[in-house]
Parts: C-alpha cells; sequence; structure tokens
C-alpha cells in the first residue's frame, strides 16, 4: 500500500522531533499503521540544524502545504493562533486531515474546527496538545468511556511544576529557573501563559470537554499563576504535610463545572504531589474505575512527538473509516453535548490556607475564629508561629474544611479590616484528591 504522505508546518522543538522520531522509528510505526508514514513536504521559516531533513521538499509558506494535493495529512505545529487557525482551516476545506499539538488553539477555536471538520468528514487530532508525551486524551475519551467523570486535577504545566521543584528542593530563585526552562524548550514562547497559568488553563478547558461532554470555553476558566508564591509559604505548607503545585482542577458538581487553575496544597503523601521537575500527571475520577493517575513528561522535543506520531498512525488507522463510526472530537457525539454551566469562581469550593501576620496581642486568634465561625467556616487546624524579630508579627496559619470561594473571600476581607491584622491575608486553596 502507497505511503501515507504528511506535511509538518513549523520545524521548531516539536516539529523536528516529530520528523525525528517519524524516520527512526519509520519500521514500526507502518507495522502498527499497516503503511507507512512519509513527510512529502516541511514549511519552515529558518532551518534547525537539530534536524537533517535530507531531500525533503521545504516552503517558507505554511498555507502551500493545506493546499498540497499530495499532502493527505497537515501536522500544524507552528503554535498561535492566528496563522494556525488559518492553516487548521485551511487544510479542512481542502479535505486534509489534521494533527495539532496547539492548545491555545483548540481551547479557543476549537468548537468552530471541529465543527468544519465533521462538515467535511476529516480528522483533526490534538493528543500532543494535553500533558505532552502523556496518552490523556486517549485514556479520557476512550478508556474511561464507562464512567461518569466526577472530576479532574493535573499538574499539566511542565515549565510551572519545573519552576516550583526547582525552588523547593534548591533554593533557585524563579527567573533562573525560567531561564533554563526556556533554553530547553518547554516553555511557551511567551513564558507569562506558563507562570500565569493560561497555558493550563488551556489544556484544562481541553480535559473538561472530553471529561464531561460540554463544549470548550476557555474564556470561563479562572486562572491564577504562580508568580506571587513565596519561599515562606512553600515552608509553612510543608511543616504542615503539604506540597505547593500549580494545579488544574475540572469537577463535576449539581450546580455546574468547575473549571480552575491556581496554586494548591496537596497532602504531601498523594502521588501527584510528588511529580517534580517538568513532569506532569493528570488524576481523573470516574463513578466506576475510581481514581487513576497518568504520569510522564509533559514537555520536551520527543515526549511531545510521541503524541503528535501516535495522532498520526490512528488518523491513518481511521481515515478510510465512515466519519460517522469514529471516536469524536470532545468523546461525546457533537448532539449529545451538555449545556451545563461553567461555574465562576465565586460559586467554587475547596479547602483553604490561610496566612495572616497579626500583632502580639491577646485576643486575636478569637476574632480571628469569630469571623470564620460567623460565616460557616470549619478550621481544621492552627499553626502560630513565634513574632518575627524584625517586626514583632506573629505569623498565624490556618487550614480550614471546604467553602464556597464567596464566603472565603467575604472573611478575608472582614480578618484584613482587623486592626491587630497586617497587610493582606494569603489564601491558597487546598485539595485532598480523594
Ligand atoms: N509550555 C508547556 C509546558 C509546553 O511547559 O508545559 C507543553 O505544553
Amino acid at each position: 500500500m502507497k505511503p501515507v504522505k504528511v506535511g509538518i508546518c513549523g520545524l521548531g522543538t516539536v516539529g523536528s522531533g516529530t520528523f525525528n522520531v517519524l524516520k527512526r522509528n519509520a519500521e514500526e510505526i507502518a507495522r502498527r499503521a499497516g503503511r507507512g508514514i512519509e513527510v512529502a513536504q516541511i514549511a519552515q521559516r529558518r532551518p534547525n540544524p537539530q534536524c537533517d531533513t535530507g531531500s525533503t521538499p521545504i516552503t517558507a509558506d505554511v498555507l502551500a502545504v493545506a493546499d498540497n494535493p499530495e499532502i493527505d495529512i497537515v501536522v500544524e505545529l507552528i503554535g498561535g493562533y492566528t496563522l494556525a487557525r488559518e492553516l487548521v482551516l485551511r487544510a479542512i476545506a481542502n479535505g486534509k486531515h489534521v494533527v495539532t499539538a496547539n492548545k491555545a488553539l483548540i481551547a479557543v477555536h476549537g468548537n468552530e474546527i471541529f465543527a468544519k471538520a465533521r462538515e467535511q468528514g476529516v480528522i483533526v487530532a490534538f493528543e500532543a496538545s494535553v500533558a505532552g508525551g502523556i496518552p490523556v486524551i486517549k485514556a479520557l475519551r476512550e478508556g474511561l468511556a464507562a464512567n461518569r467523570i466526577n472530576w479532574v486535577a493535573g499538574i499539566i504545566n511542565g515549565t510551572g511544576n519545573f519552576i516550583l521543584s526547582e525552588m523547593r528542593e534548591k533554593g533557585r530563585t524563579f527567573p533562573d529557573v525560567l531561564a533554563e526552562a526556556q533554553a530547553l524548550g518547554y516553555a511557551e514562547a511567551d513564558p507569562t501563559f506558563d507562570v500565569e497559568g493560561i497555558d493550563a488553563a488551556h489544556k484544562l478547558t481541553i480535559l473538561a470537554s472530553i471529561a464531561f461532554g460540554i463544549p470548550l470555553q476557555f474564556d470561563k476558566a479562572y486562572t491564577e499563576g504562580i508568580t506571587r508564591l513565596t519561599t515562606a509559604d512553600v515552608g509553612y505548607a510543608e511543616a504542615l504535610g503539604y506540597r505547593i503545585k500549580h494545579l488544574g482542577v475540572a469537577r463535576s458538581t449539581a450546580q455546574g463545572i468547575e473549571l480552575r487553575v491556581h496554586p494548591t496544597l496537596i497532602p504531601a503523601d498523594r502521588l501527584i504531589a510528588n511529580v517534580n521537575g517538568v513532569m506532569n500527571a493528570v488524576m481523573v475520577n470516574g463513578d466506576a474505575v475510581g481514581s487513576t493517575l497518568f504520569y510522564g513528561a509533559g514537555a520536551g522535543q520527543e515526549p511531545t512527538a510521541s503524541a503528535v506520531v501516535a495522532d498520526l498512525v490512528d488518523v491513518v488507522r481511521a481515515m478510510t473509516s465512515d466519519p460517522e463510526n469514529r471516536v469524536p472530537h470532545l468523546a461525546f457525539q457533537p448532539d449529545a453535548l451538555s449545556d451545563h454551566p461553567v461555574l465562576s469562581i465565586e460559586a467554587c469550593e475547596s479547602a483553604y490556607y490561610l496566612r495572616i501576620q497579626a500583632k502580639d496581642h491577646p485576643g486575636v486568634l478569637a476574632q480571628v475564629a469569630s469571623i470564620l465561625s460567623a460565616r460557616g467556616i470549619n478550621i481544621e487546624s492552627i499553626m502560630q508561629k513565634e513574632a518575627e524579630e524584625h517586626d514583632g508579627l506573629v505569623p498565624m496559619i490556618l487550614l480550614t474544611h471546604r467553602v464556597t470561594e464567596r464566603h472565603m473571600v467575604e472573611a478575608i476581607t472582614a480578618l484584613e479590616a482587623l486592626d491587630d491584622v497586617v497587610g493582606d491575608v494569603v489564601r491558597i486553596r487546598v485539595e485532598h484528591l480523594n
């Protein structure tokens, strides 16, 4: 059988990894796919010395790949929203299947892209868009198809996890670790996407759609970054038996879907709390299966290429099948998507870590407890440290039971208004993931 012809658009970190893996494992891949997979064209803006493309035809124009009648599958690895969207829509309009690693594109324009793909009877595969080399989309969409999914929680940004791990383990500074993540090719072109949680929110948006059968709704995701975390809080969390991770949480509740990315205290004995460096991990809790954990490299050249090439194999296997009988892009049949709303952060519920800087006066603790209890907030534990020598203030650290964010915000406003409380109250959400 003739090989399937692929056009790779973008020969950066992931593009060159994809080319190299396809070449190195060509025989093994053909045995799996049932046909060879041949890179018939590459679109690249500048040469990549990491990649010996041999005699493969090269163009500087990505749209030429979408228009090339020889190409069966367009691999979009250019990133961004604008040209990538144009490229993908053009490839679909030309009847080509698409494989992409672009989480921003899928999270923001996925509803439109999948609708067009259905009209044309083509596949848009996007395993590499979430958690790098971990086949979590396939697991959630197919392996867990029996379940009503209760929640998904994941460390889904390798750069952020690398920064938090290095800061905690080696006391390195934020900019120093970020620079290394950029040099290693983990970070986004705009690294604020990593550290402010936007990249994780893109991925969480995709996971939530597949988990709960809802349309992609990136604009409703709540995002809070890791830039304001202090080593003091990392240390107090540790003393209380927790690790701070930048977690994406999607939870189905009777009122709606929680969709939130923020620093989170996780009990240190949970497996996911021990996921360090650039590694990612996604927990999925389903009513039949219980909790599952998917772990692996969340970024990097060949781990991400692994997911791109797996998608290529999937597309090659399915491209001759009846489009009606393929696995739906978002796991649920398109006419069966749910309109269960995504909740605002004020309506979400979690436990909390609070750090209050208080004057060393009698009765402060009683005032704090009274403010919390008046709002139905149950205190789980309190740790009070010695007064700091430089300012005489006492750090008071509290863990609370679960409470709606709205009530916690009200309580924090009341706490900050106390005469004996100095500065802002630090609050970090806590998830026990049990
Ligand atoms: N910047 C992303 C990360 C790359 O660090 O996880 C993989 O999506």
